[in-house]
């Protein structure tokens, strides 16, 4: 056991509720990518048994070459996070995470005789009760039977890990990924009375652009849930106003204009006439209370509601400006305007682009909420994005096991530190 054997085989995972990321610290600064689902085979069917699929479940890379009928694909097809929390009792989902957690580790698993497992810091979202962190360390000790592929564990919540990311000891971290969004302050350590959290996230832009879609006449293409996300990502716009983008639409039809041609595909997607709803899918993530979202609710799109977790209360329509404020304003007073100084924005949910000819309407997710938070009376504020946001959580765990002593032990009281599994 030494420091440099440490060093050298840090491995890092973020248990993103739609992508796993997951790598060693040799991979620099981008980690490998997956799904995080995982596809219970039918080993009863009489193909598997011809094929010899033995595989109960499969996870990864390979996961598409085994899907078998639409039908069976609801039922077979597992998505363990929903909501960053998995049930206790859940066995399924935490199958997948087992199966998903043992393939990224022996997909980077050295074969000389000196490994001896790695050095492995997992992240997870702040709102994930201490089960959790037992249920893995359980999993990790676990696969180890087989053969040893975790030498330490430990646990970090995601917004922590964005934090050592960037070496900024008092910050308010908001992660906005797939599922959900957590706003979280820091001060040297999470503040975890503070933490808020919304029930809203890439998904619920994906639902919007669904809609959209389907109003455009692509009816058929707006089930495909990752064609929509897709076409979101390419299309979707946030705009520094709605009123004046949407204005602005109405007196430049051709430069909003968004025709999409999927590659690999003979599908061309045009919005047309409908192209000024494109800033209607960035805008909802930040702030669905616009009078107009309401035709969409009204014609039967859900609305984000308001849901409770474990003990978590997760907001559906508070827009994310009030709530950094609502969060922020449960601190310390004198800690407050260093909070509001330092907003760090991860996660993939705040990657909106700009396109150059559209400077003027269409703003990144930074200057959206600098511009909400102004409007709200708060002055002295800095919001960052963070750089690769998708990947800032999982850089963290890889800094963060960089540094943490091997003779640090894992603590329960602390929740901090190294559990050592072999
Ligand atoms: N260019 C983009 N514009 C808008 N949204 C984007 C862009 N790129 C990625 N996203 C969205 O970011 C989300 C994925 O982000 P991320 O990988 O951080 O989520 P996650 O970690 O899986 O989820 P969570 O953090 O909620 O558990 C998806 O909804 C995706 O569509
Ligand atoms: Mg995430």
């Amino acid at each position: 056991m030494s420091e440099e054997y440490k060093r050298e085989h840090v491995f890092g995972i973020d248990y993103g509720t739609s992508d796993f990321k997951y790598g060693p610290i040799a991979l620099g600064e981008t980690p490998e990518v997956v799904e995080n689902r995982g596809y219970f085979v039918d080993k009863e069917s009489l193909m598997s048994k011809l094929m010899d699929i033995r595989r109960e479940i499969v996870v990864g890379k390979e996961l598409p070459l085994f899907l078998e009928s639409r039908k069976s694909l609801a039922e077979r097809m597992v998505y363990p996070m929903r909501n960053g929390v998995i049930g206790k009792d859940d066995w399924k989902a935490w199958r997948v995470v087992e199966e998903l957690t043992k393939y990224a580790l022996n997909s980077f698993a050295p074969r000389d005789e000196e490994f001896d497992g790695f050095y492995l810091v997992a992240s997870i979202s702040m709102v994930a009760p201490r089960y959790m962190y037992e249920k893995l360390f359980e999993i990790f000790k676990k696969m180890n039977d087989e053969k040893t592929l975790v030498k330490a564990a430990t646990i970090i919540p995601q917004p922590l890990a964005v934090a050592i990311a960037h070496k900024i000891p008092t910050c308010v971290v908001v992660e906005s990924g797939h599922g959900n969004s957590q706003i979280c302050p820091i001060s040297m350590y999470p503040i975890r009375d503070a933490v808020l959290a919304l029930n809203r996230g890439g998904s619920s832009a994906n639902i919007l652009m669904a809609e959209i879609l389907k109003d455009a006449g692509y009816g058929d293409l707006a089930k495909e849930e990752s064609l929509v996300r897709r076409v979101k990502e390419e299309i979707g716009l946030l705009p520094r106003d709605l009123d004046s983008a949407i204005d602005y639409a109405k007196a430049n039809p051709e430069k909003v204009h968004a025709r999409l041609k999927i590659p690999g595909t003979r599908i061309v997607i045009d919005l047309g006439e409908h192209s000024w709803t494109r800033f209607l899918v960035g805008e909802y993530v930040f702030n669905p209370n616009h009078e107009i979202f309401q035709s969409y609710f009204t014609r039967g799109m859900p609305k984000p509601s308001d849901i409770k977790i474990g003990d978590t209360f997760f907001y559906g329509m508070m827009d994310m400006a009030e709530a950094i404020i609502e969060s922020v304003e449960k601190c310390p007073i004198e800690l407050q305007p260093h909070l509001y100084s330092k907003i760090l924005l991860s996660g993939g949910n705040f990657s909106w682009k700009v396109p150059e000819d559209l400077k003027e309407v269409a703003v990144t997710s930074d200057l959206k909420l600098t511009s909400m938070l102004h409007e709200k009376g708060i002055e002295d504020i800095e919001v960052r994005i963070t750089e690769e946001p998708r990947f800032s959580v999982w850089r963290g765990c890889i800094v963060y096991g960089y540094a943490v002593p091997i003779d640090y032990e894992w603590n329960w009281n602390r929740m901090e530190g190294w559990l050592y599994l072999a």
